[in-house]
């Protein structure tokens, strides 16, 4: 099997990314990045990227909100074909995807998601855990299709709520948790082992 190569793409902090690019360049993930592409200048993510001497790239994301332009979705998925990718990671990238990536990169594309899946998908999801009073949450790997955070499950790890949690420090302790989830799924990956969620509780320890 080809060695993994990673397309990464993010909106925000990058503390995902972060995690994945340690155990890489710890040689603890047999794996390298291509390419991190943001639809957001500013990002944390570029930096982080830029900092560790990765390639990357800001792409204006066009007219949409909560998507790209098709055109800019072909543009992305050249920039990542270009660079050898062959796992495109959704690290913290605040748009849903439509054709054209997804036909790039059939079941090649993931993402992480702060929560239990299927339970609460769409934003801020460890809110949407505390305030239905529940008292476990977690994240969840799953790969991208075209709905929100609906694609088929790939491994979750569980965290407990707390009385006194406030969104705060919940949401802190399910990215703690997403720091080793995320770079767990995907050295399986890079091992071959691509695994899906069998629906009936295995879970990953966090
Ligand atoms: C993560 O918490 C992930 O669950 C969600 O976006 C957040 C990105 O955080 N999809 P970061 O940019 O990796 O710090």
């Amino acid at each position: 099997m080809s060695k993994l190569v990673l397309g990464v793409l993010g909106s925000g902090k990058g503390s995902n990314f972060r995690a994945i690019a340690e155990k890489i360049q710890l040689e603890e993930l047999d794996a390298t990045v291509g390419i991190v592409i943001s639809d957001v200048e500013s990002a944390g993510i570029l930096d982080i990227a830029r900092a560790r001497k990765f390639r990357a790239a800001y792409v204006p994301p066009g007219k949409f909100t909560t998507k790209l332009e098709t055109e800019v979705e072909e543009k992305i998925a050249k920039m990542l074909q270009e660079a050898g990718v062959n796992l495109v990671v959704l690290a913290g990238f605040m748009r849903v995807l439509k054709g054209p990536l997804i036909e790039a990169f059939p079941k090649r594309i993931i993402n992480i998601h702060p929560s239990l899946l299927p339970k609460y998908p769409g934003l801020e999801a460890w809110k949407k855990a505390l305030d239905a009073g529940e008292k476990l949450t977690g994240c969840t790997v799953h790969y991208v299709d075209e709905g929100i955070d609906s694609g088929e499950m790939i491994a979750q790890a569980e965290v407990d709520i707390f009385e006194d949690d406030t969104p705060e420090s919940l949401h802190e302790r399910i990215q703690a948790a997403e720091h080793i989830l995320y770079p767990l799924v995907v050295d399986w990956f890079a091992k071959g082992d691509e695994w899906t969620y069998q629906g009936d509780g295995e879970r990953v320890d966090s």
